[in-house]
């Protein structure tokens, strides 16, 4: 699973489990891979989301129907998986870093609301990309469940609009051409530049902004983990790689790091290999 300069298997995870036993400021960044064992397709993997579908930007969902009408179609396509998707082991790995008092930030680029589902504090989560869970008035700024969105395009309408006031209605994420939200950016760079170790999982970091922060953190002297199961165009600055499944590879890497964990108020030890029970 684990692959690295010698190539000895679970070496880079000791090694990564070094570095995250001895940070005291840990970010954690995720894209789509994190979520791909909780049933969620990524978008670049063969199958993936842009495999079936080709983005729409945000200036054509706002100028014409057909390109909302095929965006909806995409998001309907996607809904049952995504509305029964759980958190993973490797959802659950990064609210045991949080748990030891060493998580400074989570960044994730992913839209399914998982890292707060599996436990993180909601203060530490940074949205890059938004949230598909709600659904959002781009004239009058109304906010609704997507559940009811999704009744509505299976009652019939290919691209609902506001109840209230007629507006385009648009799932609270970032489209390609969409402006970045300012108060996440700034979160993310204020992160990035503080903490010891950067952790990334499962994330191909092509798309930018996002995939500047992995630089950022290198340029601030963090050190960067990627756990990735192919490679990616910022691989050379990587302290450590582990190309491997994040459900295998980051509760691996936690035990190794043998974090005392506060478990249900009381000081616990995460001895390599023992998984405290996650309440
Ligand atoms: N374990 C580890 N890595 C995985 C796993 C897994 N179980 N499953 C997939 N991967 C890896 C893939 O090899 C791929 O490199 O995760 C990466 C996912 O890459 P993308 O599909 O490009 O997803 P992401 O990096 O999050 O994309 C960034 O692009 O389209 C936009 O807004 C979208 O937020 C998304 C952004």
């Amino acid at each position: 699973m684990e692959m690295n300069a010698s190539g000895a298997p679970s070496e880079a995870v000791g090694r990564a489990g070094k570095l995250l036993g001895g940070s005291r400021s840990v970010v954690v960044f995720t894209g789509a891979g994190i979520s791909t064992e909780s049933g969620i397709p990524d978008f670049r993997s063969p199958g993936g989301v842009w495999s079936r579908h080709r983005p729409v930007t945000y200036q054509e969902f706002v100028s014409s129907r057909e390109a909302r009408a095929a965006y909806w179609k995409m998001k309907r396509e996607g809904w049952n998986e995504f509305a029964a998707s759980a958190p993973n082991p490797a959802h659950l790995a990064i609210v045991q870093i949080e748990r030891a008092g060493r998580l400074t930030g989570l960044i994730t680029q992913n839209i399914d609301g998982l890292h707060l589902a599996a436990g993180n504090s909601e203060e530490k989560i940074v949205e890059l990309h938004g949230n598909n869970r709600y659904v959002k008035c781009l004239t009058c700024g109304a906010v609704t469940g997507m559940e009811e969105a999704i009744r509505r395009i299976d009652g019939g309408e290919e691209a609902p609009e506001c109840l209230e006031c007629g507006g385009l209605l648009k799932p609270a994420t970032v489209s390609f051409g969409q402006e970045m939200p300012r108060g996440e950016m700034e979160r993310a760079h204020e992160y990035s530049t503080e903490c010891d170790l950067f952790t990334v999982v499962g994330s191909s970091l092509v798309v930018q902004p996002a995939a500047s922060f992995p630089v950022i953190a290198k340029r601030s002297g963090a050190k960067l983990i990627f756990i990735n199961m192919t490679p990616t165009p910022l691989d050379a600055i990587a302290d450590v790689i582990i190309r491997g499944t994040a459900g295998a590879a980051l509760p691996a890497v936690v035990a190794a790091a043998g974090l005392k964990t506060r478990v249900q108020g009381i000081e616990g030890e995460e001895r390599a290999g023992r998984q405290l029970k996650m309440e």
